[in-house]
């Protein structure tokens, strides 16, 4: 059984992981409604992974006792100035992310609630993945700068990414 105030948090990260998906959801569509195809198909599929990733925490929360609850979710950014700009937003928004799972982990260690501890050590892995694949993407995105070609062969090479799950690692983004 969780504590009520260990509920209400991971409450909380059900509403920022269901609004992560649904801001990379906005910049999917913005990606394909200009022409970036790959980098669409990316995020979509980041979108996909982080639905995924505020749905464990519905079956956590239940399985120990408590209600996981469907929050009204903020409307995302709809519109980018540009590819830069968006995967600014996304390493902006990882590190948040981050700093929540953080501060969980660390009210689990306070309430001696070691489960809950245990389970988010899957967010803790997780998102040094993702803040480390948004800072690899703007490296990239760096040296092309504005250059149509570079862009063009970046988009491509996202679209692989996205196929493949991201393409994490040397075998690929990890199952889940
Ligand atoms: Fe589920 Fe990207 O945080």
């Amino acid at each position: 059984m969780i504590s009520s105030q260990i509920e209400q948090a991971l409450n909380r990260q059900i509403d920022l992981e269901g609004f992560s998906s649904m801001y990379y959801l906005s910049m999917a569509s913005w990606c394909q409604v200009q022409g970036f195809n790959g980098v669409s198909a990316f995020l979509y599929h980041h979108s996909d992974e982080e639905r995924m990733h505020m749905l464990k925490l519905f079956h956590y929360i239940n399985d120990r006792g408590g209600h996981g609850i469907v929050p009204a979710f903020a409307a995302p950014q709809k519109d980018f100035s540009d590819i830069h700009e968006i995967f600014n937003i996304v390493l902006s928004h990882e590190i948040k992310v981050s700093n929540e799972i953080n501060a969980l982990v660390a009210m689990c260690i306070e309430e001696k609630d070691y489960t809950t501890h245990n389970f988010l050590q899957w967010y803790v892995a997780e998102q040094i993945e993702e803040e480390t694949l948004a800072r690899n993407i703007i490296d990239k995105l760096k040296l092309i700068g504005e250059d149509k070609g570079g862009l063009y062969l970046f988009d491509r090479d996202l679209q692989t990414m996205g196929v493949a799950g991201h393409g994490r690692g040397k075998g690929g983004r990890k199952k889940h």
